[in-house]
């Protein structure tokens, strides 16, 4: 989907300028839009931003009309530059469970409100109303850090206390935690709650017995969770350390955080262990901008549940692929411009299944000084052998299901741009998806735009999934007057 009106607002500048003798400001800024605050704009920032931009968190809050309505233009351009909420994937390759990167229709509708002098909703609370019992109730972005995603943990354990010095930048602080284990348990899932949450971008969580990585958290994403069946082996007595990445604010801050663990009630099926796999070059790198392989070919076959790569300056990208056994490659994992600011585990929404013989490799681009890119950036993997457990989701859905929604629309043709296949529509409310607006729609291969032309009033599906949005069954409706 592109844009709405784009060309349309344009040509209105344009207009609007010559009447009045001078260029106007913003051009965008005439065009209009059926994007309101109160409905599409608040869903956005609960899913993406409150988690980062709220009182007491990690950046200035985003959390109301008014804190929204200022940041509007910055809020336009990071979401076109892909710059908030951070998230160095590439779209379009692998699927991420935590993944929380804008979808293409909410990068749209942020544009669109932007553009538009941000309004509010349909005009039932004003700014500047008083705030009485009877008076409708303001809309806001809200976050509930004291939640538990995964429920009451079995057992909680507090951290030891770190101070963060103001401004310190980056520090990464070890904590050892002592569940005091009797016995053997099995770990199926974990969620940490920071103790302030100004100055905590992630921590990377394994046991000091076995050195097993367990999984990370960050802002967006505060737990690990195995798909059923699988646990993690904790043996009796183990330890688990914390490894947390600290950015220091204007205050010295002193930071408690607790671990809350979920038991599985029996031992997993299949062990998860870890696989690393660390790029290096055998001979000096010559090149400016060196290019660090590493590969592994499985002797079995492998689940991969999440990844881990670490992550540090010069590090350009990073790309994790898989050539089978037949000789199809699948690339499991492309990020570039990666954030240092915030490390992240790759987690996948289902388990990656690679037959034996596959040969599994990481390849890394750096920009910097080759000396110092003797060694590459490890890249951890968790696994587990042997054939794939269906998750409960594939039990219930089929995958086409999982992937795609479907949605009715009904509206007028504005353009007909056959060679891009591409239909500019006029619509009403989609509903469960937009409210009625102007805009350009991808349609689906088996669609003939032959048959369209502007003006026709049409019917027509909308089927959204993780990477696009199209139009497919257009049908022709009789006009109706
Ligand atoms: C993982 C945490 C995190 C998430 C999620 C996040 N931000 Fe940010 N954002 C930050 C931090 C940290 C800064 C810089 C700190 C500051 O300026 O106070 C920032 C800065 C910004 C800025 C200022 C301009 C800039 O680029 O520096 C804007 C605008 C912004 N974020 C918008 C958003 C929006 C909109 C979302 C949701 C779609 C979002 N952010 C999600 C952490 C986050």
């Amino acid at each position: 989907m592109k844009a709405c009106l784009t060309s349309l607002a344009l040509a209105a500048g344009v207009l609007i300028g010559a009447v009045l003798g001078s260029p106007p400001a913003r051009a965008h800024a005439q065009a209009t839009t059926t994007v309101q605050f109160d409905r599409e704009i608040v869903r956005i920032l609960d899913d993406h931003c409150v988690m980062c931009h709220a009182d007491k968190v990690l950046a200035f809050p985003l959390a109301t009309y008014e804190q929204a309505y200022a940041a509007r233009w910055q809020i336009r351009k990071d979401a076109l530059d892909r710059h908030m909420a951070p998230w160095a994937a590439v779209l379009g390759v692998g699927d991420f469970a935590n993944d929380n990167s804008l979808t293409q229709p909410e990068i749209d509708f942020l544009v669109s409100w932007a553009e538009s002098f941000g309004p509010r909703n349909n005009g039932e609370v004003y700014a500047a109303a008083a705030v009485t019992a009877s008076a409708p109730k303001v809309v806001q972005a809200h976050v509930d850090p004291a939640r538990w995603a995964l429920g009451k943990p079995d057992l909680l354990v507090p951290l030891a206390a770190n101070t963060v010095e103001p401004q310190e930048v980056g520090a990464l602080r070890r904590v050892v935690i002592d569940p005091k284990l009797t016995s053997e348990r099995w770990l199926r899932g974990l969620e940490y709650k920071p103790g302030d949450r100004r100055v905590v971008h992630a921590v990377a969580f394994a046991i000091q017995e076995t050195g097993q990585w367990l999984g990370s958290w960050t802002p967006w994403y505060g737990f690990v969770s195995l798909p059923a069946p699988l646990a993690y082996r904790l043996p009796a007595g183990a330890h688990i350390v914390a490894e947390i990445r600290y950015f220091g604010s204007k205050d010295a801050v002193v930071d408690q955080g607790s671990l809350g663990l979920y038991f599985a009630a029996a031992p997993s099926p299949r062990e998860i262990s870890s696989l690393v796999l660390e790029p290096t070059v055998a001979t000096p790198a010559v090149s400016a901008a060196p290019k660090l392989v590493s590969a592994r070919k499985l002797d079995q076959d492998l689940n991969i549940v999440a990844l881990q790569p670490q992550i540090w300056p010069g590090l350009q990208s990073i790309e994790v692929a898989a050539r089978m056994p037949d000789g199809t490659r699948q690339v499991l994992l492309f990020a570039k411009d990666i954030p240092l600011q915030w490390p992240t585990p790759y987690i996948f929404s289902t388990p990656v299944a690679l037959a034996k013989g596959t040969e599994l490799s990481v390849i890394e681009h750096f920009s910097i000084n080759p000396a110092d890119a003797g060694r590459g950036a490890a890249v951890t993997f968790s696994a587990y052998a042997g054939a794939p457990f269906p998750t409960e989701q594939q039990k219930s859905q089929p995958p086409e299901a999982l992937a795609a929604r479907h949605f009715k629309l009904q509206g007028t043709v504005k353009s007909v741009d056959a060679a891009d296949k591409q239909l500019v529509i006029q619509h009403g409310d989609i509903p469960g998806l937009m409210g009625a607006m102007t805009m350009s729609y991808d349609v689906g291969k088996h669609e003939d735009l032959q048959k369209l032309k502007a003006g026709d009033e049409i019917q027509s599906d909308v089927v959204v999934n993780e990477s696009s949005t199209y139009l497919e069954n257009i049908k022709v409706t009789p006009k109706t007057k």
